[in-house]
């Protein structure tokens, strides 16, 4: 079943709309860090703006209860005629002294204890402060929190402009021009084992890097020193395959410095921190060939200065005739810092969304929206 539109909701001149974005965006001393998330809401945001909706944005930052979304205010407030509210009183009380076309921003959804546990009265209380309820949150659209499955239910819901097209693009990928590669980088291999098991009926090769392949070097037997690894036990099937591959070299790191050496040579004392020249040539010439590749994870320790495998695989991606997928929030910061973001055919605002997506081919929020259109 399609998605109901946010395009599709006819006159909002005046409507009390509850707006979930995702605000989970670098800060660093107060100020907004990075703000592509909130920049890939722009659309819906001047959509409801120029519609004449009294828009109530809700979102998360962190994990922490204590974290605050007044820095994404400061940077909204640029731009936007936007209003903040602490508590849901102070919402009801603001939401009712806004004009068409003004927004009001709340505090931290994650400091509301109901939201993470789908909590039925904060639900109710969040619904009553709206007429209709948009998501344009896809990259939480996996967590069965009250603001993406609890809300829906009660209101009347739409996809926000970008999470309509991360449902329509990323639905592509199942059925991708051939040659196709999946490149899986990143850490956590058991959550990333049935987006794997799914693309191996799906992908041509699948080029498994970053902390992910020292599991299949430690699968084979090899050294992988005081490398992360997870517990997770990988299938024979998957370890056999022929589409799968692994970086043939890896850079360590050791007390006597960086080096270059075999994936089968790493030191009891060593940590794999990159991808080796061989390891990046090789996966340069699978990225030749492809038609179309999917990216997500960084190859190596980027947040410590390891990220020369990484940029040289964006370097590859962006010059390269296929159509390219990338998400993931390491993957994208690194390629936003080089510039390259608009070279690639779809940027995904999801990381665990995407995967889960990528794995199920639906997501809760997705189903959310889905059975409040079938309610109408
Ligand atoms: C993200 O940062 O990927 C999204 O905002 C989801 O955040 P979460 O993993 O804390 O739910």
């Amino acid at each position: 079943m399609s998605l109901p539109l946010l395009k599709n909701t006819g006159d909002l001149k005046g409507k009390r709309v509850l707006l979930r974005l995702d605000l989970d965006v670098p800060v660093l001393k107060g100020a907004v860090q990075n703000a592509f998330r909130i920049e890939s809401a722009r659309e819906t945001l001047t959509f409801l703006r120029e519609g004449g909706a009294r828009t109530l944005i809700i979102g998360h930052i962190g994990r922490d209860q204590k974290e605050t979304l007044r820095p994404v205010f400061e940077y909204l407030k640029q731009s936007l005629p936007v209003a903040f509210a602490e508590t849901l009183e102070d919402a009801r009380k603001k939401m009712a002294g806004l004009s068409a076309g003004e927004f009001l921003l709340l505090q931290n959804l994650r400091s509301f204890p109901g939201e993470t546990k789908n909590d039925v009265a904060f639900t109710k209380e969040l619904a009553s402060l709206a007429d209709i309820f948009v998501n344009e949150a896809f990259a939480v659209s996996h967590r069965e929190h009250a603001s993406i499955v609890g809300v829906p239910a009660l209101l009347q819901s739409f996809a926000g402009f970008v999470f309509a097209k991360e449902v329509e693009y990323l639905s592509k990928v199942f059925t991708p021009a051939h040659p196709a590669l999946l490149i899986l980088g990143g850490a956590k291999f058991e959550t990333k084992i049935p987006l794997i098991e799914r693309f191996l009926n799906i992908a041509d090769d699948i080029y498994i890097c970053g902390a992910l392949a020292n599991d299949i070097y430690r699968a084979r037997g090899y050294e992988t020193g005081v490398s992360l690894v997870s517990d997770c036990k990988i299938s024979q099937a998957l370890l056999e395959s022929p589409k799968m591959h692994i970086p043939s070299d890896v850079i360590i790191r050791a007390d006597s410095g960086n080096e270059e050496k075999g994936a089968d040579n790493v030191g009891k004392t060593e940590k794999i921190v990159d991808a080796g020249s061989d390891a990046l040539a090789d996966l340069r010439a699978l990225v030749e060939k492809a038609a179309f590749v999917l990216w997500n994870g960084p190859l190596g320790l980027y947040e410590e200065g390891f990220d020369q495998g990484t940029i040289a695989l964006a370097q590859a991606l962006v010059e390269c005739d296929a159509e390219t997928v990338i998400g993931g929030g390491d993957s994208i910061a690194v390629v936003s810092k080089l510039g390259l973001l608009e070279r690639f055919s779809f940027v995904s605002t999801g990381g665990g969304a995407m995967l889960e997506f990528l794995a199920k081919q639906t997501l809760p929020g997705i189903e959310a929206l889905r059975n409040s259109a079938s309610r109408k």
